[in-house]
């Protein structure tokens, strides 16, 4: 807080298209997607038409009881770009509650189906899912969340997957030790365990740590094997950042709940869902008395203008996903190559889709770090400021995530102002 406080502030006053301008007038590519939820661009035309049709017939009505038009059509939008079987939809108004909501229904559904011992959780190694007490439980954030583990139900980890691919390319992946790992837990824990829960293919706020081709479907045959939930957050990675609208539907992967946020409504405004599957949820099905019902919900739960945004952005994304995002991303990729993958100060590159992380290192050919103290990814990141573009560190990585609407001229742009601020700090 300290060193937030004291660097100059910055107000953003406007937007269009991938860029955002400041009120003094300048203008930053957003090469954070405005914390990766940007997909058509800031002031898009046709999200904010979407919006004002909407907000002139009601901005907001409660789901307490009640529906609306605008939630039922994204209810069933859902259903149907999900892989089958996750038929009901479960709505809320960001990713934490997405995930805390899929935790407590697997919880539930134990208890209601007779296997009440059957309460623990295991999560991946580096998992993020969340600030809320539940998603701080089931994560593995370390310092970030550390100081409340006392406060939080225990949970179980196992070790994540290596890989390291960029440029279409996998360079080196070994998912072995993991898989050996989780099913090892399940063997031991299965009767005790509620639910595994992941994010699919890229662990972003862990650094954009990616999973072997492969891996997911082989956590959810093994979760299926020993009768445990398999929760898939994919809060960060749907909509389009890997290319796909689900990494689940392309993968081939069914889960038992599907978490999404972040890229569900464009950027433009927050709500998150939590799909379930039918059988699932017949389970809470039963008289009032019975109290099988989940007592869940949040005031703006499934809001109308949220739901209207959300549902012109999936209109718009399917002929994005079907056409321009593939090149984009392979244009991605190949800039990335060329322009970091012999860097003398990227000790690794990551990248899948629109996302991206490079490690700084003092050398790539040592194992040296650079000083906690020396803030080297922030100062990065404050001199990219002054090259016209916005990134956000994770410790010494660079985080890419642009907006999926730049163009490859503006992805060019992206990479070459972060190269340049890199080599601004850090010169050779
Ligand atoms: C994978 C994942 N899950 C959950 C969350 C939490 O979402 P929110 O910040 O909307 O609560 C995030 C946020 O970055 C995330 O990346």
């Amino acid at each position: 807080m300290q060193e937030y406080l004291s660097l100059p502030p910055l107000a953003i006053a406007s937007g269009q298209g991938g860029w955002l301008t400041d009120t003094e007038g300048r203008s930053y590519l957003d090469g954070n997607a405005s914390v990766w939820t940007n997909v058509h661009g800031h002031n898009d035309p046709d999200l904010n038409a979407a919006l004002q049709r909407q907000l002139s017939a009601v901005a907001h009505s409660s789901m307490l009881g009640l529906t609306h038009p605008v939630g039922a059509e994204l209810a069933a939008e859902l259903a149907a770009l999900a892989p089958s079987g996750l038929g009901k939809v479960f709505f809320s108004d960001n990713g934490s509650g997405a995930v805390e909501i899929a935790l407590k229904l697997s919880f539930q559904y134990w208890q209601l189906t007779g296997w009440p011992k059957k309460s623990g959780v295991i999560g991946l190694a580096g998992a993020y899912h969340g600030d809320t007490f539940g998603t701080m439980a089931v994560g593995d954030s370390g310092f970030f969340h550390e100081r409340f583990r006392p406060w939080c139900f225990p949970a179980e980890h196992f070790p994540a997957p290596r890989c390291q691919e960029w440029n279409g390319k996998v360079r080196a992946a070994d998912a072995t030790a993991s898989l050996a790992a989780l099913r090892t837990l399940l063997t031991e824990q299965a009767d005790t365990t509620a639910c595994v829960i992941l994010e699919p293919s890229v662990q972003g706020a862990a650094g954009m740590r990616l999973q072997p081709p492969g891996f997911v479907r082989e956590v959810a045959a093994l979760c299926r094997a020993h009768g445990v939930h398999l929760i898939l957050d994919e809060v960060f990675v749907a909509f389009g950042r890997l290319g796909g609208m689900t990494v689940c539907g392309e993968e081939g992967v069914s889960p038992d709940f599907l978490c999404l946020a972040k890229g569900l409504t464009a950027g433009y405004l927050p709500l998150a869902a939590t799909l379930v599957r039918e059988e699932i949820h017949a389970e809470f099905l039963g008289s009032y008395e019975s109290r099988r019902a989940f007592f869940h919900g949040h005031t703006f739960t499934g809001n109308p203008l949220a739901a209207a945004v959300a549902l012109e952005n999936i209109r718009k994304l399917r002929p994005l996903i079907a056409g321009p995002l593939r090149s984009r991303i392979t244009w991605f990729g190949r800039l990335l190559d060329e322009t970091f993958s012999a860097h003398p100060r990227v000790r690794e590159v990551r990248q899948r889709g629109l996302a991206a992380a490079l490690d700084l290192a003092p050398s790539r050919d040592s194992s040296a770090e650079f000083p906690v103290a020396q803030r080297v990814g922030l100062q990065v990141c404050l001199r990219a400021r002054e090259h016209g573009l916005l990134l956000r560190p994770l410790g010494d990585s660079l985080l890419l995530v642009p907006p999926l609407c730049l163009n490859e001229s503006e992805l060019g742009e992206l990479v070459h102002r972060t190269a340049r601020a890199l080599d601004d700090v850090l010169p050779n």
